[in-house]
């Protein structure tokens, strides 16, 4: 843990998710969720798939309600604002699975994420560049199934830095990245949470991107298993992945 992060993990937390409760239906699939996040701290959330990683970010951005319990931003009890609320109050989440949009284009997503009425070209080509996109490609090209599932992965990430959010919540932002894009995408998750610009949650089954976090908290079955600094919970995760052994029960 760097001094800054000590210092900061001493600080009021940015987000408190407290007892949180959630069921689909009658099938209850996170269970007294609790934790505090240091602000402008980088967590890793990890877990088996179907552990309810992507339930909780849903909760966290306002998706979803939870059945009991409640979620703070910045001190503030927000549990029962909507998603267009909480976006207005900084948080913002990239989709596992983005949504496309027909009918528009990338750089006016890139606007309307900003909140500028009209984006200056080399900003919205900023923010491509930093997904790994070439920008003069993409910016007139529509967001609908016309692009791959690793194009409209970055284009929706490029939409959270053009945001520039206080919260950033990422789900599994690699999946289906190839390995030059996913390389400059973890420079940029680094380079961000080195400026100490935002407070981030990354879900990720992947080292690399895991390795960048302060925290990492393991969700399984619900329930959060293990939360540590790397150091102490990433051996466990590791000794279970070579193992083939489920890390929540390392
Ligand atoms: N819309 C839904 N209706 C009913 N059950 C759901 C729904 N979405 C998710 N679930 C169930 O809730 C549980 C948690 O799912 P969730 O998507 O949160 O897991 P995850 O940890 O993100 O998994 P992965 O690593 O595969 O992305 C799973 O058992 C899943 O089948
Ligand atoms: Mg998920």
């Amino acid at each position: 843990m760097s001094a800054r992060h000590a210092e900061e993990a001493g600080a009021a937390p940015a987000v408190s998710v407290r007892d949180v409760c959630f069921a689909y239906g009658a099938n209850e699939v996170l269970h007294n969720v609790a934790f505090d996040l240091p602000p402008r701290s980088l967590t890793a959330v990890v877990g088996p798939n179907g552990g309810g990683k992507t339930t909780l970010a849903k909760l966290i951005m306002g998706l979803r309600a939870p059945t009991s319990g409640q979620i703070l931003w910045n001190g503030e009890d927000i549990t029962g604002l909507d998603i267009t609320e909480r976006a207005k109050k900084g948080i913002s989440y990239g989709f596992q699975q983005p949504p496309r949009f027909k009918g528009i284009k990338v750089g006016d997503l890139l606007s309307i994420a900003s909140g500028k009425k009209l984006l200056r070209r080399g900003e919205a080509c900023a923010y491509l560049t930093q997904v790994g996109l070439c920008a003069a490609d993409y910016i007139d090209r529509e967001v609908d199934t016309s692009l791959s599932g690793g194009e409209v992965k970055r284009i929706e990430i490029a939409t959270i830095l053009a945001r520039n959010s206080g919260l950033m919540i990422l789900d599994e932002p690699e999946a289906g990245i190839d390995l030059w894009s996913f390389n400059k995408l973890t420079e940029t998750f680094s380079a961000i949470h080195e400026k100490r610009d935002a407070t981030m949650i990354i879900i990720s089954h992947q080292e690399r991107i895991i390795a960048l976090a302060d925290e990492i908290a393991v969700i399984d079955r619900g329930v959060v298993t293990k939360s540590g600094t790397v150091a102490e919970v990433f051996p466990t995760i590791a000794a279970g992945a070579a193992t083939g052994a489920c890390p929540a029960f390392q």
